[in-house]
């Protein structure tokens, strides 16, 4: 009989965003980025840690196996076949960090299939190997993905940040096909031919400082601003890719631009996007209906999310 477990992970938005690779074998990021773990999206997946054969499926459909494989070999090289069965309740590939919630869920359910027992900073670097966000979802809330110094990369994973900040992220879903070029394309593509790469690797940290700072202290408007600053930094580095990459939409920008005409008018709200089309937005509890109501128009759909918990097991089946 297989060992089975199951775990549940959310997705992650990046604050201060991390695009670019140091090391591309070990995953190693250029920049630190700072996260918000969000509620209401989840990746929930089951692993049978001894199985007839090696398979995935997804949302129920069968899909290869190679990457996720060559995951569970990094925890155990002899390992058996194993099966696993994983699903989204929110669109796959679309911006909305699928991949950050899928790889946080398959670490902690793989490691308690494979009583492999690895604690959670382990378990977070380990994550990073499948995706470098999802190193990010083995905590809640607040997470700083750091830099790490050893040449192996174990000291780069997500910490978590200690703040008892009740925020608000909405987002407006405004495409929901597959994006063009994955995450990992689209920043190798950046960091080897965009002439701004250098000013961003330079700039992040100093942005991932300034935000930590704006935690602490709660300053919402601080961390907006940074936000947007880290955002468009990036954008600006995909934009002058060669050839560009343009993960936007037209609706993209009318909600950009419905969020400066509500700060005009004095709501606090500020806008991030990743690598798609949609639109994520920062606000305090007070403001989110406000929110949703401007930019409801512009949208296929609007959730609004609260800060949630990271990955963790649960009852099977
Ligand atoms: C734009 O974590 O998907 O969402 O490490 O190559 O799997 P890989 O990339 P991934 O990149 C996410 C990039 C981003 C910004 C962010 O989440 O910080």
């Amino acid at each position: 009989m297989p060992n089975v477990a199951t775990a549940i992970a959310h997705p992650n938005i990046a604050l201060i965003k991390y695009w670019g690779k140091r090391d591309l074998s070990r995953n190693l990021p250029a920049v630190p980025s700072v996260s918000l773990t969000i509620d209401r999206f989840e990746t929930r997946t089951r692993v049978a840690w001894g199985a007839e054969r090696d398979e995935l499926h997804i949302n129920g459909r069968a899909a290869p196996f190679s990457r996720v494989g060559a995951f569970l070999d990094k925890l155990d090289r002899g390992r058996p076949p194993c099966a696993i069965e994983t699903t989204n309740n929110f669109p796959t590939a679309a911006g909305l960090a699928s991949s950050a919630s899928a790889f946080a869920a398959l670490a902690v359910a793989a490691n308690a299939a494979a009583e492999a027992r690895l604690d959670r900073a382990a378990l977070s670097s380990w994550a990073r190997t499948g995706s470098g966000s999802a190193c990010r979802s083995l905590f809640g809330g607040f997470v700083h993905w750091n830099l790490g110094e050893l040449p192996d990369g174990s000291d780069s994973h997500g910490r978590p940040i200690d703040a008892s900040w009740d925020l608000r992220l909405l987002v407006a879903v405004v495409d929901t096909a597959t994006k063009p070029v994955s995450s990992t394309d689209g920043m190798l593509r950046s960091q080897r031919t965009s002439p701004y790469w250098d000013a961003w690797v330079a700039q992040s940290p100093h942005w991932v400082e300034h935000a930590l700072a704006a935690i602490a202290q709660q300053d919402l408007c601080t961390l907006g601003s940074l936000m947007e600053r880290s955002t468009y930094a990036m954008h600006a580095t995909m934009h002058s890719s060669n050839p560009p990459l343009n993960y936007w939409k037209p609706a993209t920008l009318r909600v950009l631009s419905e969020v400066e005409r509500l700060r005009q008018s004095g709501v606090q709200a500020w806008c991030t996007m990743d690598a798609g089309p949609q639109v994520k937005v920062l606000c305090a509890p007070c403001d989110v209906d406000v929110v949703h109501r401007a930019i409801a128009p512009h949208a296929l759909e609007v959730s609004q999310h609260r800060p949630a918990e990271g990955a963790r097991l649960v009852d099977a089946d």
